[in-house]
């Protein structure tokens, strides 16, 4: 009998076979790199639930931005933790707020980095919720005020992409009236557009200290369950001026990002949350994983899914293993 095949192991027969062939690729531009400030002095201290992961005070910053240079990394996307916080998160928006400085600081000694600075409240505020808080409600409307000070008040600084993640209704719309009646026409706004109310966002709550004090955050974070929900705040960020779309948690939902990477015409951000980085972590540290071909193989999937670029705590790491295989 004649069997009738296709032999496709023609195209992997060597490693420059496969090379020839690959369809996607990563490259240590495709990273934005999370980095938390703290206020204080002589701060430097891993976060427990994420190994390699440290909060820095502004004393040793210069430090972890020439180790983030050295590794190739060309963006940050910069955390501050206050040391006071009010119901209003005040240091969020203040001249004097952390994010602030810490963006004038890298602006001045490291001008050509991307600074991507997290537009939101929560590591600001007593309650540690995203937005306004009256009895349990999450205010809406009252809330979108506080953002747009705190958007300003970064690009006044020296922020070069303003990236709100606090899923108010109307927060790009907001935030674009406000950035260019401020004059920063020219400043893009990355959204999260797509968030999910997420467990896997337990380590960063920690690293940024703004877990929410009663509640949780369902009624401004998506449901994981819905899709079509995607679709209609991606539609609606766009609608409103966004620049980049941000879909997050990457792992469980590279099925949004191919949905929104399909649907809409910008450049589509995935965040690789620090849970996914977390488990990752933890199972190499215990043998059970090969970290580097772990990381790398879940990297290229997101690129693969769709992803144009990726937020993620593993950037140093996988742009050494780059540099490695050159
Ligand atoms: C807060 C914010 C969160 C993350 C980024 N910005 C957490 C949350 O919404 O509770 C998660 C990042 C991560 O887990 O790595 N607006
Ligand atoms: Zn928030």
């Amino acid at each position: 009998m004649e069997l009738q095949f296709q032999r496709h192991r023609r195209l992997r027969t060597s490693a420059n076979m496969r090379a020839l062939v690959r369809e996607n690729h990563i490259r240590p531009e495709d990273f934005i790199y999370p980095l938390f400030i703290y206020e204080g002095e002589n701060i430097r201290k891993e976060v427990s639930s994420m190994p390699g992961v440290f909060q820095v005070s502004m004393d040793n910053l210069q430090a972890e931005m020439e180790d983030i240079v050295a590794h190739g990394i060309r963006s940050v996307l910069l955390f501050g933790i206050p040391i006071t916080k009010d119901a209003c998160g005040t240091q969020a928006f203040h001249d004097h707020g952390i994010v602030q400085i810490a963006t004038r600081y890298i602006k001045e000694h490291f001008p050509e980095i991307i600074i991507v600075a997290d537009t939101c409240l929560c590591e600001y505020t007593d309650h540690g919720h995203c937005g306004m808080v009256e009895g349990d409600k999450i205010l809406n409307d009252e809330s979108l005020d506080l953002l747009v000070k705190t958007a300003v008040a970064q690009a006044k600084a020296g922020a070069d992409i303003i990236a709100p993640s606090n899923m108010m209704d109307g927060f790009v719309a907001a935030i674009r009236a406000g950035l260019d009646e401020a004059g920063f026409t020219e400043i893009p706004i990355m959204s999260y557009a797509v968030k999910y109310a997420s467990a896997f966002y337990g380590p960063f709550r920690e690293a940024a200290e703004g877990a929410p004090q009663f509640g949780d955050r369902k009624t401004y974070q998506m449901d994981p369950a819905n899709r079509l929900e995607a679709f209609r705040e991606a539609e609606s960020d766009v609608a409103e001026g966004a620049d980049f779309l941000i879909v997050k948690p990457g792992m469980p939902y590279l099925d949004i990002v191919r949905d929104v990477k399909n649907n809409f015409n910008l450049p589509v951000v995935i965040y690789n949350v620090s849970g996914e980085y977390a488990m990752i972590k933890a199972a190499a540290q215990n043998g059970w994983i090969d970290e580097k071909n772990t990381v790398m193989e879940m990297l290229v999937g997101m690129k693969r899914a769709g992803a144009d670029l990726i937020i993620t705590y593993h950037a140093k790491d996988a742009c050494r293993w780059l540099k490695e295989a050159e």
